[in-house]
């Protein structure tokens, strides 16, 4: 199954996500191989292997496990993470639908490596389908007892883990993973104060680990082939293949797997095979909806890998490219997106409660032709006064992409404004007398 570097997640084999398929392609040997090695050694090989988070901050896998307490004292706990509702994303849904059991794999090779005594793959509510999915390659892994009780008698070791999937009640904000951790506890999904951090206290006040879907489903594909061997694959410092979620104004959308460093331009005009209708691109967000966009005129070169685009000012995020071509209106965008994150705002605190409805209440005013220049400003102005002043990273999700399409597309937002505002005021005294407005200048 992982003889194919380029394809470690979405291997090209028909019904992946049927146990005894799964079983007939080498699944489950990763686990009983690294069940030969000690957990500490496990963790050293995701180390090695260089690994870092697929759910938007980049954080190295190994050295977060590291953080995990060692002993018995306390029940330790993993979530995975697969609330994925961050416009642009949709790649850990392709596993639960394709490779379930790759993930299953994952969970209990993490497990042992950090003495976890239960797992929780927390899925938004509204994935229906995915919920199903997974839930039957759960069902059937209990069944064969690669899950539970009967692991001793399986695999012949003395390690078990309890696997359960969470239903989300459908928030973006529960894919922040203090809130996630809250929502799973049965309460409203609220980010938590950061430290203590989720190894020190995270479920229950117990340590836990929060990693993405595709971080555990590409565990057992590193313990297959080496640490070393899977660091070879793509960009030196974000090594791995990635799920590139792909949308817009493209040929064909969808979920490719490649290897990280991938040119931008080899992703939209090969693999999605270009534009539509042949237009040129005025916009490209490389990460989901949270991440500053790229101009068209500068995607020429950009690889696709976290530390080429922070030269760009831009990041990786979740791999979801949306591509947009000259035609689409970008202040638009930019509203669409502020309106998104103005509404899943948790209102916890207030830079980003007041601070991401002001930039959409500007933003509205620009689109009906009410902007001034000054607007502009004051949209950058809000953005930095949201950025690094709040509990969790929503704020910065919300404060980003304002701030990069201002600044990458001045011009579109100059074209929509005026250097100063006329404010027309009724005529109140003589209101009756349908005298002619009073304006009145604001710069
Ligand atoms: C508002 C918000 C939403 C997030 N949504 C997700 C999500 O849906 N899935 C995910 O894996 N990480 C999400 N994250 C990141 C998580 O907080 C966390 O960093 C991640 O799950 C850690 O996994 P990793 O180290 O494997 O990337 C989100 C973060 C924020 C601030
Ligand atoms: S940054 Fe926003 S979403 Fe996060 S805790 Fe504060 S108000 Fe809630």
């Amino acid at each position: 199954m992982f003889e194919n570097t380029t394809k470690l997640l979405l291997h090209d084999i028909e019904n992946l996500h049927e146990i005894d398929v799964y079983i007939k392609n080498g699944g489950y040997e990763a686990f009983k191989k690294a069940l030969k090695m000690t957990p500490d050694e496990v963790i050293n090989e995701v180390k090695t292997s260089g690994l870092r988070g697929r759910g938007g901050a980049c954080f190295p896998t190994g050295l977060k496990w590291t953080f995990m307490p060692k002993g018995k004292e306390k029940p330790k706990f993993l979530a995975v993470n697969g609330d994925e509702s961050e416009p642009g994303s949709f790649k850990d849904r392709q596993i639960f639908e394709f490779n379930p059991h790759q993930l299953i794999e994952g969970i209990l090779i993490s497990g042992y490596a950090m003495g976890i005594d239960a797992a929780y793959i927390y899925i938004r509510g509204e994935y229906h389908k995915w919920i199903r999915l997974m839930q039957k390659a759960l069902d059937d892994a209990y069944e064969s007892g690669f899950i539970g009780k009967r692991m001793k008698e399986v695999f012949g070791t003395d390690y078990s883990i309890e696997i359960y999937i969470h239903k989300g009640a459908g928030a973006y904000i529960c894919g922040e993973e203090t809130s996630l951790m809250t929502s799973i506890e049965g309460d409203r999904g609220y980010p938590r104060f950061k430290p203590p951090f989720p190894a020190q206290r995270g479920l229950w006040n117990m340590p836990t680990t929060v990693n993405n879907v595709e971080t555990i489903a590409t565990v057992p594909a590193i313990i297959a082939i080496g640490g070393e061997n899977y660091a070879k694959i793509g960009a030196q410092k974000h090594p791995g293949t990635l799920l590139f979620g792909v949308s817009g104004h493209i040929n064909k959308p969808g979920v490719y797997e490649l290897p990280t460093g991938t040119l931008l331009t080899d992703i939209i005009y090969n693999h999605c095979e270009g534009v539509l209708g042949n237009k040129k691109i005025k916009a490209v967000i490389p990460g989901g909806s949270s991440m500053p966009p790229l101009r068209g005129d500068e995607i020429d070169g950009v690889k696709m890998d976290e530390e080429s685009l922070k030269e760009y000012g831009t990041h990786i995020g979740t791999g979801g490219i949306i591509v947009m071509n000259e035609d689409t209106d970008i202040v638009k965008v930019t509203l669409r997106i502020a309106h998104f994150y103005h509404h899943e705002s948790c209102g916890q605190c207030t830079p980003c409660r007041e601070g991401c409805g002001w930039m959409e209440k500007i933003l509205k005013r620009i689109v009906a032709g009410e902007g001034t220049i000054k607007d502009l400003d004051l949209l950058v102005s809000v953005a930095n006064n949201i950025e690094g002043n709040t509990i969790c990273a929503l704020g910065d999700a919300a404060a980003w992409p304002v701030r990069g399409f201002v600044t990458r597309f001045r011009e579109d937002f100059e074209k929509y404004v005026t250097q100063s505002r006329v404010f027309k005021a009724p005529n109140i005294v003589h209101g009756r007398r349908n005298t002619a407005d009073t304006l009145i200048e604001a710069v």
